[in-house]
């Protein structure tokens, strides 16, 4: 049974609730009594993790929304079928993240790590920040990693068009997570609202799986931090 907490009567969305710290976060906040939205790319893969969180949490209350959140016109729908949804928003977690060893692009033009990691959850954040700010008070809660220490923003070169590196993209848009929220928390002061941005440690989960250095290399930040 969902515990009686703070959380009851609350509405969270936790992007990327399919799998990993995501899944993780969502089965302990429903658990709490909280409603949870959570996001996945594919619907079948998404409803079969909601199942998996009302089992382990004893909520029924767990709501799916798809949505590939590279695309931001995704993101835009996505915020839209989630204010339809919630007439309330007291948390946002800002989970969806990964790395990519090579560089790709997104289907609006842009690298994928940078688009992903930063821009998705800026512009959901930005999409949902009345709500968020109607429902006060409420949270802006972003994930980001310890690779953020060694992250250097090139803002001549935002999109690694001149040269890339996984590793560089991912420090860097982790960086960009933190200066993100620090900045967000800044506007917010007062507001009732507050963003908080953390690095969850080092968690077996799918972080990388789909595009992995060729070679033996390991990605340094999951295990200096
Ligand atoms: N694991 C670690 O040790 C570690 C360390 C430091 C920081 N982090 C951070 O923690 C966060 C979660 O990572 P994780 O380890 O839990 O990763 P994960 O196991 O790979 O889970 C990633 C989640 O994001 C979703 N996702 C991936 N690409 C997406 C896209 N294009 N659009 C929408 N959703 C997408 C996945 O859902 P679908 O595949 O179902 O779409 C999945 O739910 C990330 O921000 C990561 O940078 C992780």
């Amino acid at each position: 049974m969902a515990g009686t907490s703070g959380m009851n009567g609350r509405n969270v969305l936790v992007t990327g609730g399919t799998g990993g710290i995501g899944k993780a976060t969502a089965v302990g906040l429903a658990a709490l009594g909280a409603r949870v939205g959570i996001t996945g790319r594919e619907r079948g893969r998404a409803e079969a993790a909601a199942a998996d969180i009302r089992a382990a949490s004893g909520n029924p209350a767990v709501d799916v929304f798809t949505a590939d959140m590279s695309s931001q016109a995704q993101v835009r729908q996505l915020a839209g079928e989630v204010l339809d949804a919630y007439p309330r928003l007291d948390v946002l977690i800002n989970n969806v993240g990964g790395f990519w060893a090579h560089r790709h692009e997104t289907v609006d033009g842009l690298e994928h790590t940078f688009a992903l990691n930063h821009l998705a959850p800026f512009l959901l954040t930005h999409l949902l920040l009345d709500r968020l700010t109607a429902s006060a008070p409420a949270r802006v809660v972003t994930v980001s990693s310890g690779a953020h220490a060694t992250g250097r923003i090139d803002f001549d070169d935002l999109q690694g068009s001149a040269t890339y590196s996984g590793q560089r993209a991912y420090n860097a848009s982790k960086l960009a997570n933190i200066m993100f929220t620090y900045e967000l928390a800044r506007r917010l002061d007062g507001s009732g609202v507050t963003a908080t941005v953390l690095h969850p440690g080092v968690v077996r989960t799918n972080f990388g799986a789909e595009d992995r250095y060729d070679s033996n290399l390991i990605m340094f930040d999951l295990f200096i931090f």
